[in-house]
């Protein structure tokens, strides 16, 4: 097909909803390691990873290598049979998830399916429904996890679930009390007291959060905010849910989980996207007393299939192999460096955020009002197609620049996509100014 044609069939023939970066969009049709091309043959240096997917460079050779092995050796049986591919992943998830205390995973297809299950889990383990999640929050597309999440963009159709109810975030940017951090004393931790006690029954089944908030622009808490929380999810009686779709995996730097970061011990994970470097898949990894308590059979057709845990397995093991864990630290703090040093040149930036290779820059048309800066968002992500890199865009009001390349990049790609976001700023300053 030609770049029209499918373009054109993507007009056609998929759902609207199905929405695509730039005016124009961008058609890929080949990618390896750092870099995707193209249908007409141009290169980008790809700093977003398919949605912070791409953990181990596109097309990696090692996981290629193991993922073809596996195709030509089995495919597919379901869950109804046993199949090496899906135990040695469970028996990896067991051995690194937070102080080895999560040993027993149920895999799925996706993050939705992952969320779903976990929240099933925490309801069947303490008999309780209520759930509380946290605002500017993404966990899905499915009813449920649409109703988990708290964007109003992201929330399809009349979202109907009962029993979740929403805490406040911590976004100290835009902090929902108008107060400083520190001395606000992360008074949003204590808005999940408030929410439980005046509008649950006052024994909750769980809460469930991200790390490092992803749609909602790698939206970043100060340290104690997860402490506080967890203690008081503790109180109520319900579990600690680790949606760490977009931040498990390393993306953090230096640790497996975003949720180690703020010290925390999570009673599940749930995790998808980088975990197979863009195989389908979804986890769901819990305390053995949370997944014993879901009683009766399950079935997943797809769920642990021999092809996505083999890529995942291959993922963990790269990753491993070569330390990179310590280079989304180490490349991820040289990265944030530049990112302010853009930041000190370019007003619409104002603030720059995020841990390890999960980094963002929130734009505003004005540093005091804080003004959220969409159409110059929008401006910006043509400018750097123009510039050949590729990165995303997010947040509530769309004014969010996210950035989350392969756990695998160099200093030297950094230098190259920093000189591309330079250019990019700079082309439409010029343009404002005209
Ligand atoms: C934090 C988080 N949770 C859950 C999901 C849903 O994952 P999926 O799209 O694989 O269903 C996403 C997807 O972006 C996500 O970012």
């Amino acid at each position: 097909m030609t770049k029209e044609e499918i373009i054109l069939a993507n007009r056609e023939h998929l759902f609207p909803s199905v929405f695509h970066y730039y005016r124009e969009p961008l058609v890929i049709s080949r990618a390896k390691d750092q870099h995707v091309w193209d249908a007409d043959g141009n290169q980008y240096l790809d700093f977003f990873g398919g949605i912070v997917t791409v953990s181990v460079g596109h097309c990696n050779d090692y996981v290629n290598q193991k993922l073809h092995a596996q195709i030509d050796r089995l495919q597919h049986v379901s869950t109804v049979f046993a199949t090496e591919p899906q135990a040695a992943l469970a028996k990896k998830m067991a051995e690194i998830t937070p102080g080895r205390k999560l040993t027993k995973s149920f895999f799925t297809n996706s993050g939705t399916e992952a969320n779903e299950t976990a929240i099933l889990a925490a309801r069947c383990y303490t008999g309780s429904t209520e759930i509380v999640a946290l605002r500017y929050a993404y966990h899905g597309r499915s009813s449920l996890a649409m109703g988990l999440s708290a964007q109003s963009s992201w929330r399809l159709g009349p979202v109907t679930q009962a029993g979740v109810v929403h805490a406040v975030n911590a976004y100290c940017y835009r902090c929902p009390y108008g107060l400083s951090y520190p001395s606000c004393g992360v008074k949003c931790a204590q808005d999940v007291e408030e929410v439980i006690r005046t509008t649950t029954s006052g024994r909750i089944a769980g809460f469930i959060a991200e790390p490092i908030q992803g749609l909602g622009g790698f939206v970043t808490p100060p340290k104690e905010y997860f402490p506080i929380v967890h203690d008081i999810v503790k109180k109520y009686g319900g579990v600690f849910i680790s949606d760490e779709v977009q931040t498990g995996w390393g993306r953090t730097g230096g640790k497996w989980f975003g949720i180690e970061q703020w010290g925390v011990q999570p009673d599940l994970i749930t995790s998808a996207k980088g975990l197979a470097n863009g195989a389908p898949i979804g986890l769901t990894v819990a305390r053995p007393e949370i997944a014993d308590a879901f009683k009766g059979s399950t079935i997943s057709t797809f769920g642990g299939n021999p092809i996505s845990t083999t890529a995942a397995k291959a993922v963990l093991d790269f990753i491993e192999d070569q330390k990179l864990l310590i280079n989304a630290a180490e490349v991820g703090a040289y990265l944030k460096d530049k990112l302010y040093e853009l930041q000190a040149k370019h007003q619409l930036i104002g603030e720059v955020r995020g841990m390890g290779l999960l980094l963002a820059m929130e734009l505003v048309e004005d540093r005091e009002t804080k003004k959220p800066a969409a159409a110059q968002t929008a401006a910006l992500m043509e400018a750097t197609r123009e510039n050949r890199i590729l990165l995303g865009k997010g947040g509530f009001y769309g004014n969010v620049l996210r950035i989350s390349p392969p756990l695998n990049i160099s200093k030297a790609d950094v230098d190259e996509f920093t000189r591309q976001l330079d250019r990019s700023f700079a082309k439409i300053e010029a343009f404002a100014a005209v």
